[in-house]
């Protein structure tokens, strides 16, 4: 297995630059898939995820190409021999369950495995289901196989609620939807920014959609997309994650430049609660700058569907407000259990009280390098953040989950001037045994 090694105490200076969005990335493949031809797809980040859903994809017949040097993957859905996803493919990755929703688009037919659960807790996928069979598909689940499909070969089309409103029902039920025989109108649909670069992305394939970025999304069936080239957009939550990281580690007042981002894609939320901190912002077309202010003010957050504070944030936020002038609290409303990364950071002195979905988060405090566990992708970032800030050498161990979502992010990092490498280790080694720099 591979740990990330951090120096601790660790000033980040100069650029990072921000790869393409994970969250847009998939949905998009999955789009091709109604495509029925070649389409190619640019600012593919270099992922495990993205890597992953080729191999899902693959699984059906369809060719996927992806080039890490060129960012981009050229998929070729002329034909789809084999309308299923296997349970050894979606049990690594729950947005495989995309699958659902172009799968049925595209042949009137699919068998996906439900995902079971998520690191952190349950992530249930009766929106999704409830939502297809609104559309219209006959729906079974069989030895935890999920079958659905259209009577005639095409949804029917219709009107679905999603309450909470949830990003990956949005687009999959937007997949089935756009080939449908009929309107379909999902209401309180998500208007995350990944969802709306992919509703761009399916009008581009001719798909007729009105409403994107509103919480009524209306599509109206054609009977099929044609295929499309697109470019991604940049990673907004792996901007958020390096403004955060500028704050904790930048020297105060010097300039942290982050390329190829877009701001307004952060929801006013997390902008807000940026500039609350003290941290020193220029929005700029080419570039964002980031300098960390001399003292770090304390601000609590609440995570919420967008444009709120970003769920996806809020572990790395944890650690921001560590180095805080006081205490906060950071309430988790969107995923009430996502706090894997608490026990971790306590073990590097973290002071927290973890009540419900509430952490309160004690400021000032000094954190000390340790062997600490990834258990999930956000969770292991914010255990690279901490690193960064402690005093000593912190190994962030299992670091495949950090890999599923940020590209080379120890190679960007000691490009910024931080001192972090990657190591193999044995898992089950005598700790005793293992050197500490090995
Ligand atoms: C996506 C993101 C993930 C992010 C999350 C919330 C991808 C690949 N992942 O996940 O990084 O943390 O949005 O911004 O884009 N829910 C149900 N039933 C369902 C589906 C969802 O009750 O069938 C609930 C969830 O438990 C959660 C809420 O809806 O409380 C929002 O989840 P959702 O937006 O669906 O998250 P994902 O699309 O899985």
């Amino acid at each position: 297995m591979e740990k990330l090694v951090v120096q601790g105490s660790q000033h980040l200076s100069g650029t990072l630059s921000i790869s393409g969005s994970k969250n847009t990335a998939l949905p998009l493949m999955a789009a091709a898939i109604l495509g029925g031809d070649v389409s190619t797809l640019s600012g593919i980040p270099n992922l495990k995820d993205v890597r992953t859903f080729a191999r899902v994809i693959g699984y059906t017949g369809v060719d996927v190409s992806l080039n890490p040097d060129l960012g981009t993957a050229t998929i070729d859905a002329s034909e789809v021999t084999n309308p299923e996803a296997p349970y050894e493919l979606v049990k690594r990755m729950r947005a495989s369950f995309y699958m659902m929703g172009a799968l049925l688009g595209r042949c009137g037919h699919a068998r996906v495995s439900l995902p079971g659960g998520c690191a952190w807790g349950p992530r249930p996928v009766n929106l999704h289901i409830d939502g297809f069979r609104a559309l219209g598909a006959e729906v079974e689940l069989d030895k935890g196989y999920v079958t659905a499909t259209a009577p005639g070969g095409r949804l029917r089309g219709g009107r679905f609620k999603l309450t909470p409103s949830s990003v990956g029902a949005t687009i999959n039920l937007m997949l089935g939807a756009s080939t449908a025989n009929g309107t379909s109108i999902i209401e309180n649909a998500a208007r995350e920014p990944d969802v709306v670069v992919f509703g761009e992305y399916l009008q581009a394939m001719g798909a007729h959609i009105d409403g994107l970025g509103t919480s009524e999304v209306v599509i109206e069936g054609i009977p099929a997309l044609h295929a499309a080239d697109f470019a991604n957009c940049p990673d907004r939550i792996e901007l958020g994650t390096f403004m955060i990281a500028a704050a904790l580690c930048g020297t105060p007042g010097e300039p942290v430049t982050l390329v190829g981002g877009d701001h307004t894609q952060l929801g006013d939320a997390f902008i807000e609660a940026f500039a609350a901190t003290g941290a020193e912002t220029e929005y700029g077309t080419d570039a964002i700058v980031v300098r960390a202010p001399a003292e770090i003010q304390p601000v609590s957050v609440e995570t919420a569907i967008y444009p709120g504070f970003p769920t996806d944030l809020q572990a790395q936020w944890t650690v921001l407000m560590t180095q805080a002038a006081g205490n906060s609290k950071i309430t988790d409303a969107v995923y009430t259990d996502r706090f894997k990364h608490i026990p971790e950071l306590r073990r590097m002195g973290l002071n927290a009280i973890v009540v419900d979905n509430e952490v309160v988060v004690e400021g000032k405090t000094r954190l000390s390098g340790a062997y600490v566990m990834s258990t999930d992708l956000r969770a292991s970032v914010s255990l690279v953040l901490a690193g960064m800030v402690a005093e000593g050498e912190t190994h962030v161990q299992r670091v495949y989950h950090l890999d599923r979502g940020y590209e080379d992010l120890e190679g960007k990092l000691a490009a910024a001037g931080v001192e972090v490498k990657r190591v193999s280790y044995d898992e089950f080694a005598d700790p005793e045994h293992e050197p500490a720099h090995a």
